[in-house]
């Protein structure tokens, strides 16, 4: 570790060089100005200042949502295990599982794909029947297709969760996917409505997300955007939805695919779309972009997801950042052709993609989580929540034991993960008004590295109750922070922290609690909140 002592010799010219350049590299995130008076700087006290009176955009509970794939034991396994089936389960569906997500008040999960939707075909999936199938994408396994349209839509009601539901552009057509909304969703006694009712589900479904193919630039049929935006035009015109109650208010959502990077190829994809969009006809529309963008560093995914290191937890974290940017980059050009905001960034695909655990069929994209993967869930979050104006929903990748999971199970066990803590602490976020915050960050170096050394947010939940995340990056020093609330005297304030030994602790189902929340002692002195964040922890704070 390198502790940096900032004085106002060369140490402190050494931390203004890196506060420049940080805040070349990443504006909007910080106020990095280091405060040089030498003492050590990883004692210094961190003023964090919250503007109370200054209400900002409302955090979308829909930033939480959730992916579920069928791929690897994502689905089969780790949702569906079938009503046969010795483990726990209502009508095929874990419990165990079920009652860990309510507790993290899934908003929406995205289904069936990815990669998979464009190869979905729904009809598959229904009655007695079902049509045994292959799974290309994903290791070219056996789709029993068992887990189905109601499967899926008896699960979220389990949760209480709303339907994300991707249709396929790559491989199905325009008739496809409308006769699968109109079975879905329409009250008439039509032929497809008649059908549902069969399948044990008379009243129609709501759909509240309609996402309209998956990276069609890619494996979603390697479509140009001139292609693409044909087809959004066909597939958001026919495929509707004849819900009566989905007809004002509660309209569904539909979602175009969007850019998977910032490279120029991505650029000229929203520049495309939204192009499009500002000049469309009464005949077709959409509600949201999407973009994906996973923490990799590099492709194929080589960094291992645990028995790692503090260079590779530096690593990841900085390369996480880059979301900042690429959300600033494809806003920049969205306020360009819809500056009032219409339109909703969905980043319907984030997470760390890591190298498969040795042992695992690498078409599962299995891997562990760590304490890692808790602060750049909570980094992300933070981001999205910055952009609550136009960043209106996101969907970590993937929900049980694919990617990043909250879940991971084996058989009959179930551990729950750093990443669903994170999760769980940020329950109170959820649809919360964001609150401008302005902090020192200082900087945790290692190596060639230098990243902020915490971030927050804060926020005044529906009730009025103040609600402050702050992450402390730095895996090696604990930080003093004291909040100043604007003039806001608090009564009360309690916290809860999640820390864990080493950056690579993780949670295993012989050892299931080594990175999980405690209470955080948080003192009240008159206009000011002051507490210590533990080195690499991710802490939340209630203030009333
Ligand atoms: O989440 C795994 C895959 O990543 C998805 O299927 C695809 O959309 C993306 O490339």
């Amino acid at each position: 570790m390198i502790l940096l002592k900032s004085t106002n010799g060369p140490a402190c010219s050494i931390l203004s060089y890196i506060t420049k350049r940080l805040t070349l590299l990443i504006p909007p995130l910080v106020c990095l100005s280091l405060i040089c008076t030498g003492s050590t700087f990883a004692q210094e006290k961190v003023q964090l200042s919250v503007d109370t009176s200054n209400l900002g955009a409302r955090i979308d509970r829909n930033i939480f949502g959730q992916f579920a794939e069928h791929l690897g034991q994502g689905v089969y396994e780790g949702i569906w295990v079938g009503p046969d089936s010795k483990i726990s389960n209502t009508r095929g569906i874990r419990n165990d599982v079920v009652s860990a997500l309510k507790a993290i008040k899934v908003p929406n999960i995205r289904w069936p794909g990815g990669c998979f939707a464009d190869e979905y075909h729904w009809r598959k999936a229904i009655g007695p029947q079902r049509v045994v199938t292959l799974n290309p994408n994903w290791g070219g396994v056996i789709e029993p297709n068992t887990f189905g349209t109601h499967e899926f839509l008896d699960f979220i009601e389990q949760i209480g969760a709303d339907a994300y539901i991707s249709v396929n552009v790559g491989s199905g057509t325009p008739q496809e996917a409308a006769e699968w909304l109109e079975y879905l969703t329409t009250p008439q006694q039509t032929t497809l409505a008649k059908e549902r009712a069969a399948n044990g589900h008379a009243a129609p479904y709501k759909i509240a997300y309609l996402g309209i193919g998956n990276e069609s630039w890619d494996c979603g049929g390697n479509m140009t955007p001139e292609y693409y935006l044909s087809q959004l035009k066909i597939y958001s015109r026919f495929v509707r939805n004849f819900n009566p109650a989905q007809q004002d208010k509660q309209q569904m959502l539909k979602i175009a695919v969007g850019p998977g990077g910032g490279e120029e190829r991505w650029t000229e994809w929203t520049e495309h779309i939204m192009k499009a969009w500002q000049n469309h006809q009464w005949s077709w529309d959409m509600n949201g972009l999407s973009m994906h963008n996973y923490t990799v560093v590099r492709w194929p995914p080589a960094f291992a997801s645990v028995g790692f290191g503090e260079t590779e937890y530096s690593q990841i974290l900085k390369s996480t950042l880059d979301m900042e940017s690429l959300i600033d980059k494809h806003s920049a050009i969205m306020d360009k052709y819809d500056p009032q905001k219409k339109i909703a960034l969905i980043v319907d695909e984030w997470g760390a993609w890591y190298a498969s655990l040795p042992g695992s069929h690498p078409g599962f994209l299995a891997q562990q989580n760590s304490m890692r993967d808790a602060i750049l869930a909570a980094l992300n979050l933070n981001i999205f929540a910055r952009h609550a104006d136009r960043v209106r929903g996101a969907n970590i990748a993937q929900m049980i034991n694919v990617l990043q999971a909250m879940i991971l199970t084996d058989k009959d066990k179930m551990v729950l993960t750093p990443t669903y803590h994170v999760f769980k602490m940020y329950v109170p976020f959820q649809d919360a008004s964001f609150l401008p915050v302005t902090f020192n960050a200082g900087s945790y170096t290692h190596g060639d590295i230098t990243l902020p050394r915490i971030d927050a947010i804060a926020a005044k939940d529906t009730a009025g109750k103040l609600w402050l995340e702050i992450t402390n990056v730095d895996p090696n020093n604990s930080v003093e922070i004291e909040t100043s609330l604007n003039g806001i005297n608090a009564k009360s304030a309690r916290g809860e922290t999640l820390t864990a030994p080493k950056v690579d602790s993780v949670n295993t189902f012989d050892a299931p609690n080594t990175v999980t929340t405690k209470p955080i002692s948080v003192k009240i002195e008159g206009a000011k909140v002051t507490f210590k964040l533990e080195p690499k922890s991710v802490s939340v704070i209630s203030v009333e």
